[in-house]
């Protein structure tokens, strides 16, 4: 019989959301409601899902949202214009701009024209600058809510070797980040690894981000380790992740489910990034 422990993302999640909703109502009485406006450009199917679920968690926790809809034929000039706006609205404390955007439009410079101090995807570089420093800052979400899985469930990350899969912006390089920050050692594992399997069997915490269904295996796997699946992939057989579940469970000493896992940390996060960006520059 597995003893393996399933990391409940929605569990903690739910948590993190009662302490937001308690302190945002707080906030609330002395005339202050947090409010994160959203920009969503075209008509991404995927994009609209996200933006909905963001949408609703802040209305369960009190926070005001906003969502501004642009058509996909939008200049980059305009849509910059309406960032820089909202950069100077005093109840907007939170701005996220969904990604992916249009090709016409330059993902890097919509990001940075976005105040730091309202950034609550964590992407401008003044946000990354602070992580990489000492730790400060408004962080990226999802791998912000793994730490606090982590954190939650007391999993150790002193000393621990930590093996990320998956170096991209938003997950893998802060995560490394974090992690290291919290005293692990760190390994970044990509595409160009040489026997990725030689670093992962070393890990005593796993995070796998690579985009790819059931790519980790047991075979992997270090027997007693923790893994964080941090992968939605819709597929024919339904929505998996990174990790082949059933058979990495049997070795692991804990593990992230999919779904229910990452994914309502994510959220979660935005919610406590957009009341720290409240807090920081108004309450
Ligand atoms: N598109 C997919 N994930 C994200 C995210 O975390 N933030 C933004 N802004 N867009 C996304």
């Amino acid at each position: 019989m597995s003893q393996t422990k399933i990391l409940d993302g929605r569990k903690v999640a739910k948590e993190l959301e009662a302490e937001i909703g308690q302190v945002v109502e707080n906030l609330t009485k002395q005339g202050i409601t947090p409010g994160l406006t959203v920009i969503l450009v075209g008509d991404n199917p995927a994009s609209e899902i996200y933006v909905s679920y963001k949408e609703k968690a802040c209305k369960r926790v009190g926070i005001n949202s906003n969502l501004i809809k642009l058509p996909a034929e939008i200049n980059e000039e305009e849509l910059l214009g309406e960032v820089e706006r909202l950069n100077q609205d005093d109840s907007v404390d939170g701005i996220l701009v969904q990604l992916p955007l249009p090709e016409h439009i330059d993902e890097e410079k919509v990001i940075n024209t976005i105040r730091a101090d309202k950034d609550v995807d964590g992407f401008h570089p003044i946000n990354i600058g602070k992580l990489m420093i000492n730790g400060s800052g408004l962080h990226s979400c999802t791998p912000r809510g793994i730490m606090e899985i982590l954190h939650r469930y007391e999993i150790e990350v002193e000393g621990k070797n930590a093996v990320i899969i998956g170096r991209s912006n938003i997950v893998g390089k802060p995560m490394a980040q974090m992690l290291l920050q919290e005293n692990a050692t760190v390994t970044i594992c990509h595409s160009r690894t040489k026997d990725l399997k030689e670093h992962t069997l070393k890990a005593d915490i796993l995070v796998a981000a690579v985009g790819r269904a059931e790519f980790v295996t047991a075979d992997m796997v270090k027997k007693g380790a923790v893994i964080i699946d941090v992968g939605i992939n819709r597929t024919e057989n339904g929505l998996l992740g990174d990790v082949e579940f059933k058979g990495v469970k049997e070795k692991a000493a804990a593990i992230t489910p999919v779904p229910g896992g990452v994914g309502p940390m994510t959220i979660a996060t935005l919610l406590k990034n957009t009341l720290k960006a409240c807090q920081e520059r108004r309450g």
